[in-house]
């Protein structure tokens, strides 16, 4: 190596979880077996999600598929009984729902609540401040010219921001204000549950432009959805088959179309072969 080679060579020290998180996978599932009070809803799960991958999970109703995409957000009702989430390399098993999203995790909700007597704006000011820490506040200038910039993104009406969240929003609105969220939020992770579902065809359309525009070598997707519709337009790298609570299948897109063809019975039967 020259001398000048040396000199150019970054002189910022990388800390050790900077290097641990740059070399690890973006979210690594590992046996993770997941209770609803006594229940077990997820019955081992293994997968791995690399920086700038779309995964679509699909599966019949009831197999976990939500249960699955709350856990890995934090949410306090899930109990993980077995297994680990890896996110960068660093286990999240003992951070909140909070702190998830500070280090890049972000979920839209299949059924989003709604908050009365908080605007989408302020809504997201605040989460979009909680995110990037009290020393990097965003100044309002510069976040009211984002909202305005991912409004038009997702097509949606600029007095969408002064609504109160969720509160009257037709079905496609809720999801529309949950890709603005992570529109808004950047973050390095996305779960999707169902975003498509309620979704008319331009609706549909709008949204998967979104999340499209959203995608990079540094994202990571997983796409839960019930139809191959979606993944016409939001392309998968790759698809997996969720059958009670377990991954039964994992291949391409052409999965996804098999599924449409053919429905779920065949990998339910298998998924009960192998209990
Ligand atoms: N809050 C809850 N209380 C009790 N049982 C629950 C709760 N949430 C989920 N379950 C149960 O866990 C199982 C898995 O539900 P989950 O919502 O994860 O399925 P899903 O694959 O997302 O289904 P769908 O395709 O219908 O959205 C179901 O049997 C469901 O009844
Ligand atoms: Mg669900």
């Amino acid at each position: 190596m020259s001398r000048d080679s040396i000199d150019s060579f970054p002189s910022q020290a990388i800390s050790h979880e900077e290097c641990v998180g740059a070399m690890s996978n973006l979210l690594e599932i590992r046996d993770l077996h997941v209770n609803i009070e006594d229940r077990e809803i997820v019955k081992g799960i293994d997968l791995v999600v690399n920086r700038g991958e779309v995964h679509a999970v699909m599966g019949p109703n009831g197999s976990g598929k939500s249960t699955l995409a709350s856990t890995l957000m934090g949410h306090p009702f899930y109990t993980v009984t077995r297994g680990q989430v890896l996110f960068d390399g660093k286990d999240v098993a003992d951070l909140s729902a909070d702190e998830r999203a500070k280090l890049g995790m972000f979920l839209a909700f299949q059924y989003p609540h709604s908050v009365p007597g908080v605007t989408v704006a302020n809504f997201l000011r605040t989460a979009v401040n909680s995110v990037l820490g009290p020393e990097n506040k965003m100044p309002p200038a510069q976040f009211r010219a984002l909202l305005r910039e991912k409004l038009a993104l997702l097509k949606m009406d600029d007095s969408m921001a002064g609504r109160y969240i969720n509160e009257g929003f037709s079905g496609g609105e809720k999801k529309r204000a949950e890709i603005l969220q992570m529109a808004m939020l950047q973050p390095k992770l996305a779960v999707m549950d169902e975003t498509d579902s309620g979704l008319d065809i331009d609706a549909l359309r709008v949204v998967a432009d979104g999340v499209n525009s959203l995608l990079g070598p540094d994202l990571g997707v997983l796409l839960i959805t019930h139809y191959q519709r979606l993944l016409n337009y939001i392309k998968p790298d790759f698809v997996h088959v969720m059958v009670d609570g377990r991954i039964v299948a994992s291949g391409g897109p052409e999965l996804a179309q098999e599924l449409e063809r053919d429905g779920y019975a065949g990998f339910i039967e298998k998924a009960l072969v192998a209990v």
